[in-house]
């Protein structure tokens, strides 16, 4: 999603909007600009594609001034264009937005029906228009946004600068996170704390609703019904170090090759010396629960259905997976003894916390497993679980996926023991084994070398087929999101057991059909289901353990092996070759991996 910046600084900030705009460029982005208010006087600059771009502009067209606002866009409303580009601007008012104003057409109209007419395709435009007819009207700048503001419907995050005004900035957040930074006689404003790392730590998040006047002494914060608010500043530590590639050539190589250690964060954070679970708050209590209910996006989406065969299995808990966007226009029945578990890796994906939203007066508990603390799922939780597993700046969840993963891992054993579905002997048994995953893990990244080699002719492919069965389909769906979002190859995976239903008839030399198959209870049908491939033709890239390459390696095409896994967990381990192939064949191409094209890596509108 797009990213926005504004500072209110004692030195020229062209520069440091820049700079900040770069830490936010894993959002995903198609074009960028800047807009400053100089003695006075307010301009901008704007160019279309990287950030590079925007440099050599302001290289042969500097933007003086210390007060400005910069953007990041993700084109929503109107192509990539330097006229769509934020900040946009109406006369004394330029402004930049991250969200969808729902009613923009029709306050186009009135705008126009008054002779006030757009130049570009977009709602931001709009939001400028009228907070400068209500400027023109005699109103302050507060009161033109606080006007404005009334009027818009739908989702924002929105920073205002004025001409003549060189201390003021005016934010507003609805349905976008937006964080305000706290310097020495300078003050700033972000989409996130990233952006803000290079400044300050000390951050004051808006809340849903809030709009903030702010000066270089301070910012005065209202809620929604105008009432003065009072928002705590926190020290939020964004280490330098966590934002960069460490030597790694993209951020997500570095986040592939971080699990183990986050990993083993996220166990140690939850366990204790004994094994015993430690839960923030007042815990939970999983007897009280009948039901539980997942709801997710993409990847996030594909830990859920994991998790879903270890509920249900380990602990006899029924479990419900919903895709976010479909879950609320379903109307779903949220029976009392429900509790609701939203994962979000970002926590601010719009249709995750809309449907945390519609489960708030329903469900008895509303959890959430996320790797934002700060985030507004996060914050709008009854109990948030963080994964802990660092900032992830590649568009590609890789070692968010693997910690969701250990995380709903740990609640499904709390589950079983707290339910008495299992003894006390197969708890200690099945917790040894996760405790056991990250070193796995570390074994399995010594496959990049391989992946590397196979993934020189997948890249060669038009169509990929990934098959799973039991837990290890939801792992397939992921490794053909992986792979198909950072390569642009078309990829799609089944449940190995419905490939006769149809897909098969996709199947002939030309297409690789990648099996993840661990030599557990389901392997030899999936090995029948590998013959019925093969013996079509199909180029059967089999990833599996020693004994299922013992068993099954005959007429294979190509093979990677992993360490022997405990059943229940590995689709955890086989996390790690569906991320190595995919980046691995991404690279082949030649694609964008860590800004992969038409992606963004928190999804903040519907
Ligand atoms: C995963 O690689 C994608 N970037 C995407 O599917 C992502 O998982 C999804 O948008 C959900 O994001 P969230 O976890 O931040 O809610």
């Amino acid at each position: 999603m797009c990213g926005i910046i504004g500072i209110l600084g004692s030195h020229e900030v062209a520069p440091l909007l820049v700079e900040s705009l770069k830490r936010l460029e894993y959002r995903g982005y198609d074009s960028a600009g800047i807009a400053t208010v100089n003695e006075g006087r307010l301009d901008r600059r704007r160019a279309v594609g990287k950030l590079v771009n925007l440099s050599d502009v302001l290289v042969h067209d500097p933007l003086p001034g210390h007060a400005g606002i910069g953007h990041t866009r993700w084109a929503t409303h109107g192509v990539p264009a330097e006229r769509n580009a934020h900040p946009h601007r109406a006369g004394r008012v330029s402004v930049v937005h991250n969200g969808i104003i729902e009613n923009f057409r029709e306050l186009r109209a009135w705008l126009a029906d008054r002779g006030l007419v757009q130049e570009s395709d977009t709602d931001t435009e709009t939001v400028a228009l009228l907070a400068n007819l209500f400027l023109s009207e005699g109103a302050s700048p507060e009161e033109a946004v606080e006007m404005t503001l009334q009027r818009l419907h739908g989702a924002y995050a929105l920073l205002f600068i004025f001409e003549g005004e060189e201390d003021l900035l005016i934010a507003a957040r609805k349905g976008s996170p937006l964080a305000i930074g706290h310097g020495d006689g300078e003050m700033f404003v972000g989409s996130d704390a990233i952006a803000l790392a290079p400044f300050t730590s000390r951050i004051t998040y808006l809340e849903e609703g809030d709009w903030a006047v702010v000066t270089r002494a301070g910012a005065r914060i209202k809620d929604g019904a105008g009432r003065l608010a009072n928002r705590p500043a926190k020290t939020i530590q964004i280490e330098s170090a966590q934002v960069d590639k460490a030597g790694h050539r993209h951020f997500m190589a570095k986040e592939i090759a971080e699990q183990p250690s986050r990993l083993t964060t996220a166990l140690n954070h939850y366990l204790a010396e004994d094994g015993t679970f430690r839960l923030p708050g007042q815990g939970l209590d999983f007897r009280a629960m009948d039901r539980l209910t997942m709801v997710a996006c993409g990847t996030a989406s594909y830990a859920c259905l994991v998790a879903k065969y270890w509920f249900e299995q380990i602990a006899g808990l029924p479990v419900d997976v919903d895709v976010a966007s479909e879950f609320r226009y379903r109307e779903p029945p949220i029976p009392p003894r429900t509790a609701a578990l939203f994962v979000s890796q970002s926590g601010e994906t719009a249709d995750t916390l809309a449907a945390l939203r519609y489960c708030r007066d329903k469900a008895a508990t509303i959890l959430s497993v996320v790797n934002v603390a700060e985030s507004s799922i996060a914050r709008e939780s009854d109990l948030a679980l963080p994964i802990l597993a660092g900032p992830e700046i590649g568009v590609a969840s890789t070692k968010a996926f693997s910690c969701q993963l250990v995380v709903l891992a740990l609640l499904a054993l709390e589950a079983g023991r707290q339910r008495g579905h299992m003894d006390e002997a197969t708890h200690a048994e099945r917790l040894a084994a996760l405790r056991s995953i990250p070193g796995l893990v570390n074994h399995a990244l010594g496959l990049s070398e391989a992946s590397d080699r196979v993934a020189a002719k997948l890249a060669e492919a038009r169509d990929i087929l990934f098959l799973g069965r039991g837990r290890m389909y939801p792992l397939a769906l992921e490794g053909a999101l992986k792979l198909k979002e950072i390569s642009y190859i078309h990829a799609e995976a089944y449940a190995s057991g419905e490939l006769k239903h149809g897909p098969i008839a996709l199947v002939d030399k030309s297409v690789p059909v990648i099996v993840m198959a661990p030599h557990d209870e389901l392997f030899d049908k999936t090995v029948s289901n590998m013959q019925e491939v093969m013996a079509r033709g199909g180029q059967v890239l089999l990833v599996t353990d020693r004994e299922g390459a013992n068993v099954a390696a005959h007429g294979v095409w190509e093979m990677l092996v992993l360490p022997d896994v405990a059943a229940l967990w590995a689709p955890i381990l086989y996390a790690v070759p569906a991320q190595l192939l995919a980046y691995h064949t991404a690279i082949a191409k030649g694609t964008d991996v860590d800004q992969p094209r038409n992606l963004a890596k928190s999804v903040t509108v519907e």
